[in-house]
Order: structure tokens, then sequence, then C-alpha cells
């Protein structure tokens, strides 16, 4: 019998995660575990791979300017995310699932929840796509940059503008949440979801902006790499609520 792809993959690394309990990101007093964590022996369901499921996803899923089937194409300030997916000794991990989900450019989630923001919603935007990252590791996705949005964790709080992140490795238990930043974003030094990731790890949540990856007269270019393992991880990012 093959034995279970993610007995490969070695214990979490807390030193470069955010803590479970940051009581700046206020969410987290309640919803951080109270008692020792329990380590259970991974089971079928999290050893084996996310299924037929994800062999519907299609190029077009790639493209958020595109894919909400309107027709029309999204508001905003077209932009191209482009990066690997990364083991712990730089190789390209094939085959990852990505996903993303982001706000519109002005801020506001097409969510039935997103209620308090009084931005307006776009048609032709639904905020989510998925693509699979080729034997390299390569992904690459179209999107509109997202606009920074107020929470309610503190007074005049405010979100930098940021693209969720899941990556599905080669089985349903390697999987790592995070959020993608904008180098340069002046509310990154206010926001305590960011603040939360240990200091010396906050620079691998950043993009950078890549005049190689622009193309001209259509969209920037903005390169983010993902590192599922070793010393330069991506930090875990909690979803705010
Ligand atoms: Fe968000």
């Amino acid at each position: 019998m093959t034995e279970p792809l993610i007995r490969h993959y070695g214990p979490r690394a807390y030193a470069d995660h955010p803590p479970f309990l940051y009581p700046d990101y206020r969410s987290t007093i309640k919803r951080s575990p109270t008692h020792d964590l329990v380590s259970i022996v991974a089971t079928l369901s999290e050893t084996t791979g996310p299924g037929p499921v994800w062999s519907e996803i299609v190029e077009e899923d790639a493209d958020l300017t595109t894919n909400a089937g309107t027709g029309g194409e999204a508001i905003g300030e077209r932009i191209i995310v482009n990066g690997r997916v990364l083991d712990e000794n730089g190789r390209g991990v094939p085959g990852t699932i990505l996903e993303i989900w982001q706000a519109n450019a002005s801020g506001r989630y097409a969510h039935w929840r997103e209620t308090a923001f009084p931005a307006p919603l776009d048609p032709n935007f639904i905020g989510v796509g998925q693509c699979r990252a080729n034997e390299r590791g390569e992904y690459r996705f179209i999107t509109i940059k997202p606009g920074p949005y107020p929470w309610a964790n503190h007074p005049n709080a405010w979100r930098p503008a940021h693209i969720h992140f899941s990556i599905l490795g080669p089985a349903l238990g390697s999987r790592l949440v995070t959020q993608m930043y904008f180098e340069g974003d002046p509310l990154l030094p206010l926001d305590p979801i960011f603040n939360s990731v240990p200091e010396h790890a906050r620079h691998r949540l950043i993009s950078h902006y890549d005049h190689d990856l622009t193309v001209e007269n259509w969209a920037l270019g903005y390169h983010f790499d993902l590192v599922l393992r070793g010393e330069l991880r991506t930090p875990e990012e909690e979803t705010e609520e």
C-alpha cells in the first residue's frame, strides 16, 4: 500500500505563524483554544487528494475580471498575480490547487453577510477564482486590485488591500490558508492581522510589483511565491470576520 503523502510533512512551525490568541485581533479572544491541542491520527479523508471535483477547474476560473459569467468585465485596476508554490527546498510543487477570494475595487465583498460597508457592488465581479499550478508549481491569476475596507475590530480600523489564498497540496490535510498584500500599503503597519504574524516572517506575505510581468497597455504584474514548508514558509493567516 502506498504511504499517505501527508506523512512526509513535518509538524507545523509555530514560530513563523501567528499565535492562536492575539488580543489586538479581537476575534481571536473568543475563538482561540483554551486547552492544549490534541494530535489525532490522520484518516483517509485527510491523506488523500482533493478528489474529482477539482477536475472541474477550467482556465476561465483564473480570470476574476470575467469569470462572473455576465459577459461584462470587472471594474478596477486590472492586475496579474503570478508566482510559484514551492517546497522547503525551493522546488515547485506541481498540480497544487489554488483558490483566491477578495473584495472588489471598492473594498466590498460579494457576500450576503456584507452589509455594513456602504460601497458599491460590481455585477461583473464575484471575487472568487481557482487555478491549478503547472508541473513547475507556477500559477497565474488575472484580477483587479482589491480596495481596502473597514472592519469592526477597533475604532477606524481598515484592512489593507489583500487577496485571500487557500492552497491544497497533494492531500486534503496539506492546506495553507493565507493572505497576500501589496508592497508599500500604508495600512500594513496598522493592521492587527498582518501584525499578528511574527515580524521576521511578515515580508513573505507581501507581493512585489514586477515590471517584466506587466503587460503593456493591459495590466500590472505582481509576483507572489508561496512556500509550503521550511525556513521560508509562508505564514498562515486566519480570515477576518
Ligand atoms: Fe478579507
